[in-house]
């Protein structure tokens, strides 16, 4: 789940160690961030595309791509959203709409709309060029503690802690600090670790290393002790508890909403994609149409939008997690004939399931329409279930 950039800021707002206010290294620093440097530069990632660069606007974007997605997945975003916006300044005049296209299928949208915020912000308070100063970096939406201390690190070769979710992991079973890091106490205790583990020297790899350990080596599930350079000091490990650190986030009951989804579909495959309102779950983002009741969607497509629909058809519903609730989507084919062009007006489009997939939709649409594609779409082909 998405972090409120608001409750990372708060965390924040506790004194902070940069390199100026840092004493010297206790021996334990020194140990254990040599051990993490010497691995990283054995063992650990030198050439992803972020790396050896030293444009601030690139270590960012790539920041923020990582938050909540791994690398995998975040490279080829990341290569086509700096060929398309190559400065900090084109990203600042691209429109919204533009900027979440170019995001669209990583998700957690909210970054992108921060993203471009921060742009604008950039280009208005610090005449286009990204601020160097922790406190700044810090002030930008979409950047909390954590992201502001790599990218001052990686950026500026400044001397500040991250605490990652793979960090956290590292930390938690390294030194064997029980709770859930989710809670103020928690987290303060592992802050506290990582200003306190800062090596004097070699930052970057020290960073980098951590967080290339807990993504390759401390992984949440069946981690590769033999291979880790901490497991001789690793508490967890040597309680045989690697799968108690961090402790879990306690579990929770989350309200369940429902909703129904009008998917509006032309005998040539077409389907009709509406822009949901911003502010709102989802704002700014593309959907299909939505109503509350299951019984009546012929009825209002011809009530909302004038379409008549000659076949509904119920597709396998899906289940969507957000923070605060869960929504049980029940999705509905209907088979529309006429007069489909009439209904094109702004914020309203008719496109195929695969020109679809070029704009900016949530998770649970995105299966949708791979739904769509994987099934027959002429008129009369059955939508198959599932
Ligand atoms: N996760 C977060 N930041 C990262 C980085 N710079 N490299 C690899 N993984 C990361």
């Amino acid at each position: 789940m998405e972090q409120k950039p608001s409750s990372r800021k708060a965390v924040a707002r506790k004194p902070m160690l940069g390199a100026a206010a840092r004493s010297d290294s206790t021996p334990e620093a020194v140990d254990f961030g040599g051990s993490v440097i010497a691995w990283q530069h054995r063992d650990g990632r030198h050439h992803l595309p972020w790396q050896n660069v030293d444009d601030p606007y690139r270590i960012w974007l790539s920041e923020i791509m990582l938050q909540q997605t791994q690398v995998g997945a975040v490279v080829p975003y990341f290569q086509r959203f700096v060929s398309r916006f190559p400065t900090v300044r084109d990203l600042a005049r691209a429109s919204e709409d533009e900027v979440l296209a170019m995001w669209s299928g990583l998700g957690y949208y909210a970054r992108a709309r921060n993203l471009h915020r921060a742009a604008q912000r950039i280009e208005q308070t610090h005449e286009g060029r990204f601020p160097d100063r922790f406190e700044d970096i810090l002030a930008l939406p979409g950047v909390g503690r954590s992201t502001a201390g790599a990218i001052a690190v990686f950026a500026f070769g400044q001397s500040f802690p991250i605490l990652d979710g793979n960090v956290k992991r590292v930390l938690a079973r390294c030194f064997g600090v029980e709770g859930y890091p989710g809670t103020s106490d928690v987290a303060a205790r592992l802050w506290a670790l990582a200003e306190r583990l800062l090596p004097e020297t070699g930052l970057r790899a020290y960073t980098q290393g951590l967080m290339d350990l807990g993504a390759q080596v401390c992984t949440r599930s069946h981690p590769h002790c033999s291979d880790c350079p901490l497991a001789a000091r690793c508490v967890a490990r040597s309680l045989g508890r690697t799968d108690d650190f961090p402790a879990p986030r306690p579990r929770k009951h989350r309200p369940r909403r429902t909703t129904v989804m009008l998917i509006m579909q032309q005998s040539d495959g077409q389907i009709m994609m509406e822009k949901r309102p911003s502010p709102g779950i989802w704002g700014g983002l593309w959907s299909f149409p939505e109503t509350d009741d299951v019984a009546d969607a012929a009825r209002i497509c011809i009530a909302r939008f004038g379409l008549e629909a000659e076949a509904v058809d119920a597709m396998v519903p899906i289940e969507h997690g957000f923070t605060h609730f869960s929504l049980t989507i029940s999705p509905l084919v209907c088979r529309v004939i006429h007069p489909a062009r009439a209904t094109e007006q702004p914020g309203r489009v008719w496109v195929t399931p695969h020109e679809a997939e070029r704009y900016a939709i949530p998770v649970p649409v995105r299966k949708l329409i791979g739904r769509l594609q994987g099934s027959s779409t002429a008129r009369g082909g059955k939508i198959q279930p599932g």
